[in-house]
């Protein structure tokens, strides 16, 4: 069923699902074409041009997500070319992990390696994508090839509205959430010393307004203050407790099912999945995230890419 549109984020009591366009049904390559296009599609090769305007509205400001269900009858090479045409309306795909990343549980243990928890199958906490200062992407999004097992269910919640209350409850740590903290260094490709943990410091809070970005990891923030030998200040640790207990409080729950494609501003909307389980023998979970640069509606704050 497919909710009103353009409701605030505080008045979605489920997830914004709307249907695919037409022109990509119309325009999907057939089961048996469908790797050669989706290859040629991430080779740089034409992309089919859709209307998305109604997407990018729901995305620009609130709800600033989005949920597109693609027939789960169709093959995996066609979801994958599907969600790549419909990202490429938006925006470019960044490569940085490669431009299509797949969410799976590789055994790994993010809490004793410098693993990513998108390679474990742990919770993740609520948070936004990109722990490098440098870098944050305009979009997220997740394409459900798999649901898994048990659990894995995906929450959302609004960072304007949160904002709202904490300048409520506790205005006095707004200031705290618009300084600058370390946050621990993961991304391939990037010295890991920590001199560049120091130096990868990032508000939670920068901007106002349809300029908002929220950057979110507590996780990674942690661990960095812990990696330089930085006692977490206490006010900074009620700023985590307060914004872990709104989001608990807040989020909208859901599951997403073979097909969907789960689109997130990630500067005004935080993300986070449960712990998830795979069955012996069962299709593991897999969902396929990629991020989008250039974001057409984003504002002007756009951070520089990185080669
Ligand atoms: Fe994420």
């Amino acid at each position: 069923m497919t909710n009103p549109l353009h409701l605030p984020f505080s008045a979605c009591k489920q997830v914004l699902r709307m249907p695919i366009p037409h022109g990509l049904r119309r325009a999907l390559p057939s089961r048996e074409t469908a790797d050669a296009a989706l290859a040629a599609l991430l080779a740089g090769g034409e992309v089919p041009r859709l209307d998305v305007s109604r997407f990018a509205e729901n995305l620009a400001a609130s709800p600033g997500h989005t949920v597109l269900g693609a027939p789960a009858s169709w093959t995996d090479a066609q979801l994958r070319w599907a969600y790549v045409v419909l990202l490429q309306q938006f925006g470019s795909l960044n490569d940085r992990y490669g431009k299509l990343f797949d969410v799976v549980d590789q055994g790994l243990d993010h809490t004793t390696t410098s693993a990513p928890v998108s390679k474990t199958k742990a919770a993740t906490g609520m948070h936004t994508d990109s722990s490098d200062a440098q870098y944050n992407p305009d979009l997220v999004a997740l394409l459900c090839l798999q649901p898994g097992a048990r659990g894995g269910q995906s929450l959302l919640a609004s960072a304007a509205d949160l904002l709202e209350r904490l300048r409520k409850h506790h205005p006095g740590l707004e200031t705290v959430a618009r300084m600058p903290w370390p946050r621990d260094v993961v991304t391939p490709g990037l010295a890991q010393n920590l001199s560049a943990i120091e130096a990868n410091a990032i508000p939670v809070f920068e901007g106002e307004g349809d300029g908002l970005v929220f950057r979110y990891m507590r996780y990674w923030t942690e661990r960095a203050m812990d990696k330089i030998g930085r006692p977490v200040p206490e006010n900074l640790t009620l700023l985590f407790d307060f914004i872990d207990q709104d989001m608990a409080d807040n989020a909208l729950r859901f599951s997403l099912k073979r097909g969907d494609m789960l689109l997130v501003n990630n500067r005004l909307v935080v993300h986070g999945r449960d712990a998830f389980e795979d069955a012996p023998q069962a299709a593991r979970r897999c969902l396929v995230r990629a991020w989008v640069d250039g974001f057409v509606d984003s504002q002007d704050n756009r951070l520089p890419l990185r080669a």
